[in-house]
């Protein structure tokens, strides 16, 4: 389904910065401190790569592993990582859904990566994580939330900025989703709940950490 987002690669960074300026990868690193000491961590959906060049400097031990469905972003990804660092990260190019590993990881991250799918893809995915996560991990998570409170003219601008990159998305790369559904309570049915949550003070945006209570949602020997 997002193999249109191979079309969107070469300008997706300059969109960002046009729309946000470093919002956005500010709120991407809102969390980074507590990856340094993370020794193996998943990213789904990592994009151009940002975060991971980041990652990469911060934390010179982790083992770092991308899935990535579209080639194109993921060419991007690669080409910001350093030749002496080529040996830590992993690159698969497949789907979240058909990506098959057996090992847990320390950290996963997700970021402005479920707003593109709607609620009965949601549900079918979710549980993914699962697999991958048991109760040490931390699950971060950095995405646009449907605005529901505050003062009549943010809800207005934040509410108009959601429509609109959701028509270019549309058109652009095919998704499916119109508005972002609400991961949290899919989260809590598969055994994850909120630690922490910062929001922008400037966009609809929120980071949050999600950790796993092993006994609750859907135990690792069924996923
Ligand atoms: C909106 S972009 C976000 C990119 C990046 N994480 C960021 O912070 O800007 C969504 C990313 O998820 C990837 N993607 C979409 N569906 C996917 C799937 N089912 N499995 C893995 N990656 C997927 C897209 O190719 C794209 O790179």
């Amino acid at each position: 389904m997002c193999s249109g987002f191979d079309r969107i690669a070469p300008f997706y960074g300059v969109f960002e910065s046009f729309l946000f300026g470093s919002r956005l990868q500010e709120m991407r690193c809102t969390y980074l401190d507590q990856l340094t000491h993370r020794r193996d961590i998943l990213l789904i959906g990592e994009g151009t790569g940002l975060f991971l060049e980041r990652l990469l400097k911060v934390n010179p031990k982790t083992k770092v592993t991308v899935v990535e469905q579209s080639a194109e972003m993921m060419e991007r990804s690669r080409n910001r990582v350093d030749a002496r660092d080529f040996g830590r990260v992993t690159f698969h190019r497949v789907a979240l859904q058909e990506f098959d590993a057996v090992e847990r990881f320390d950290a996963v991250c997700t970021f402005f990566f479920w707003d593109c799918f709607e609620k009965s893809q949601l549900q079918a995915m979710l549980p993914i994580l699962s697999k991958y996560t048991d109760g040490e991990s931390l699950w971060i998570d950095v995405d646009f939330f449907e605005i529901q409170e505050g003062a009549l003219i943010t809800k207005c601008w934040h509410f108009m900025l959601i429509r609109v990159l959701y028509g270019f998305f549309a058109l652009a790369t095919g998704i499916q989703a119109r508005y972002v559904v609400e991961i949290e309570p899919l989260a809590r049915q598969n055994g994850f709940s909120v630690i922490e949550s910062h929001r922008s003070e400037k966009f609809p945006v929120r980071a949050r950490i999600f950790k796993r209570e092993i006994g609750r949602g859907v135990p690792n020997s069924l996923v």
